[in-house]
């Protein structure tokens, strides 16, 4: 369904139009990336602009202390944010002017955490759920990851190509213009090259920027039950060498938990993916806190995320570390647990960025929204606090934050003009979609 919508018309320009029949897939026309002409695009009459600002993660007081302008413009050109004001906007030849209508604006949101590539689903869990079994009793029981696993190895490149694409249609119908993909279902050399493979495709062809992490280490596969560390080899020996020479992802990732990797493990694959130029990122203290985020300081990750059970040595070690905390409120909520210290993490010194985590398990949740509003109800941080998360923060977690996650002067022109007066407005509703209109590049997706 993807290619068969492939129309180029007369100015080269590439235009994915899916056809939004049956099965919900988005109407919007969207623009190919690679598009050069001179495009302008003039954003006026904003209410209120809301942004941080920077090229660097937040932490600290600084994270809430972001940018409101009142009665503000942004002129886009060929993609990139070109000037910024308040008052009058100007007269700007050829521009493609796009009136807010006194609304909010902020950036386009980042989702930097979340497991994209999957067959299948599984709501044949939410019965055993209901019925008190954790979700680690139903991973240890062959259910969880490995189901999974088992539906993406079926599945072909296109089917995963499709599936996806439409997730991330639905994604960016959200405000989100921006994320992160990881592999770790196929959980086999030729499967996990495969969701590589599909989520560079993605990148190449879909307006959403992703960026790719490897995690042949999501869990140890059921052949290999009885011989861990061969397993452990083949992640390390066999599949990074090929996702190092194909350059189709920029980080690893583990499950450093309980039942699935121990904290010698991860630390041997986070060093090895190094040694490929993969920068380390790690699942800790989702279910129990063995000490993982302990080796996110130690090792220097990027990121460590979930963190719902974080110690107070594990918040230490992030902040000393240089550590983003890649927090996943709807995770906690799906699976009924606590919600991550994430007042703590502020007060440490930690930048603390929130993400989905969209996986067909522990959170099959695509709305960032949602998780802006758990962000204010379950881990107490003010708006301000949450804006950075979703955006500059989230794309520090991936590494781009030269690139997108602020309204300013280079960036690029990922904007999202909300149907709310301010930002209090957006983490104080829920269960709406209040992105009213999304901007990629300075154009209308
Ligand atoms: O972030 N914890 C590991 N990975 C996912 C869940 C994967 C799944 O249940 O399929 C997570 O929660
Ligand atoms: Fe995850």
């Amino acid at each position: 369904a993807f290619a068969s919508h492939l129309i180029i018309d007369d100015e080269g320009l590439i235009d994915l139009r899916y056809n939004g029949k049956g099965g919900g897939v988005s109407s919007r026309p969207l623009l190919w990336k690679g598009y050069e002409g001179m495009r302008k695009l003039l954003l006026t009459n904003i209410g209120m602009l809301a942004t941080p600002q920077g090229r660097t993660a937040k932490k600290g007081p600084e994270q809430g202390a972001i940018q409101m302008l009142k009665n503000a413009w942004v002129l886009v050109e060929d993609g990139v944010i070109a000037q910024v004001g308040t008052g009058a906007a100007p007269e700007v030849e050829d521009a493609k002017v796009v009136d807010a209508e006194g609304n909010l604006v902020t950036p386009g949101l980042v989702d930097a955490h979340t497991h994209l590539i999957f067959g299948g689903w599984r709501q044949n869990e939410l019965g055993m759920k209901l019925h008190g079994k954790t979700y680690l009793e139903i991973q240890n029981a062959g259910g969880g990851i490995q189901s999974t696993t088992n539906a993406t190895r079926r599945a072909t490149a296109e089917e995963l190509t499709n599936k996806a694409a439409k997730a991330l249609d639905e994604m960016m119908g959200f405000g989100v213009t921006t994320c992160e993909a990881k592999s770790g279902y196929g959980l086999a050399t030729e499967h996990e090259l495969k969701a590589l493979q599909v989520i560079k495709d993605l990148n190449d062809r879909h307006p959403m920027d992703i960026v790719a992490t490897f995690m042949g280490a999501h869990l140890v596969p059921a052949e290999y039950k009885q011989n861990r560390e061969e397993y452990i080899r083949l992640v390390c020996e066999e599949m990074m060498p090929a996702v190092k020479e194909q350059g189709i992802a920029k980080f690893c990732d583990v499950f450093c938990e309980a039942d699935t990797f121990t904290v010698e493990e991860s630390r041997q694959v986070l060093e090895a993916g190094l040694k490929y130029g993969l920068r380390p990122k790690i699942h800790a203290d989702e279910i129990e806190a063995i000490g993982g985020s302990q080796l996110a300081g130690e090792i220097g990750a990027i990121s460590a995320e979930h963190l719902i059970v974080c110690p107070p040595e594990g918040i230490a070690s992030m902040a000393k570390g240089g550590v983003i905390a890649c927090l996943l409120p709807a995770t906690s909520f799906n699976l009924g647990a606590v919600f991550a210290p994430a007042r703590d993490m502020i007060r440490a010194g930690v930048p603390v960025a929130m993400a989905t985590d969209f996986n067909p398990g522990s959170c099959p949740c695509l709305n960032l929204q949602f998780v802006i509003n758990l962000g204010c109800l379950k881990y107490k941080l003010t708006p301000e606090e949450v804006l950075t998360a979703v955006t500059l923060n989230g794309a520090a977690a991936i590494d781009m934050a030269d690139k997108v996650g602020s309204v300013e002067v280079g960036k690029q022109g990922d904007l999202v003009i909300w149907d709310a007066p301010d930002l209090d407005y957006i983490c104080y509703r829920v269960g709406s979609n209040l992105a009213k209109t999304v901007i990629k590049r300075g154009e209308l997706v």
